[in-house]
């Protein structure tokens, strides 16, 4: 079932998306060779804990922390830890915020230290490709042309979209109908709607958009052994277009 919000709903949103917002901000900051997930962790729980706000992974179907930090060929779901991250690592934070019961999740990939122009060049690509899916979430349009934006633009890059794994609507609860493709059809699919609030969240590989799941259960990981980079923004459907609530001010 799909909950369609109102405008004062999505204002509430944008609450917890702005407390969201400032602590990537924060961990760009804290991002060098050197440093631990495991302290991007810490981090996050104490500046949720000043604030009042909800780290919601913690204890989603049994996962242990507020973040999700993802090295390299890892896609998505991996652990925090207390391994160095070293300069040319790529790692992607994700995160899922709720103040006041209502959520905004964006996750975000961070080059560390100096990395190679191939990271550089993934980085982009997958950031342009979610801010390309980002501009068919209009009223009318549907999941498919969303979709369709991103897959397209991303295998023209030569690089694989992730299947595995999908975008959704969020409110009240992290995960609410519908779920968000990042490849499809053109004109296929739901029709978008004033008032719905989505994640658009591609994996983009170098290789294969096959994975395998660790042996922890969570930890999904490219099955080539290739880099995989991810950008997530929460988002509003309003009859002006597309509101990023997520935004960090970069736009693309
Ligand atoms: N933030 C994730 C998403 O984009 C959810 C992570 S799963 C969890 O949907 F178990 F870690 F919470
Ligand atoms: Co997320």
């Amino acid at each position: 079932m799909i909950v369609v919000k109102t405008k004062e709903e999505i204002e509430k949103m944008q609450i917890s998306a702005d407390m969201l917002v400032n602590i990537h901000k924060g961990i760009k900051e804290m991002i060098k060779p050197g440093i631990t997930t495991m302290e991007i962790e810490d981090f996050v729980n104490s500046y949720l804990k000043e604030r009042g706000g909800v780290a919601e992974q913690i204890g989603y179907h049994g996962y242990e922390y507020a973040i999700c930090a993802s090295v390299n060929d890892e896609i998505c779901h991996g652990f925090p830890r207390n391994e160095p991250l070293k300069n040319g690592d790529l790692v992607t934070i994700d995160m899922v915020v709720s103040l006041d019961g209502w959520m905004a999740d964006s996750a975000w990939s961070y080059a560390v230290g100096e990395v190679s122009d191939e990271v550089k060049k993934l980085m982009e690509v997958t950031k342009k490709s979610l801010y390309l899916g980002i501009e068919q979430a209009q009223v009318g349009n549907r999941l498919g042309d969303i979709g369709h934006a991103i897959q397209s633009y991303v295998e023209g890059q030569g690089y694989s979209v992730v299947r595995d794994f999908v975008g959704h609507g969020i409110g009240r609860d992290m995960h609410e109908d519908p779920q968000v493709l990042h490849y499809g059809t053109p004109g296929r699919g739901l029709r978008l709607e004033e008032g719905m609030t989505l994640t658009i969240e591609p994996m983009v590989n170098v290789g294969d958009y096959k994975l395998t799941i660790d042996e922890d259960g969570w930890t999904a990981r490219t099955i080539d052994g290739s880099l995989s980079c991810q950008y997530e923004h929460t988002l509003a459907i309003t009859k002006d277009g597309p509101v990023v609530l997520t935004e960090q001010g970069e736009g693309y």
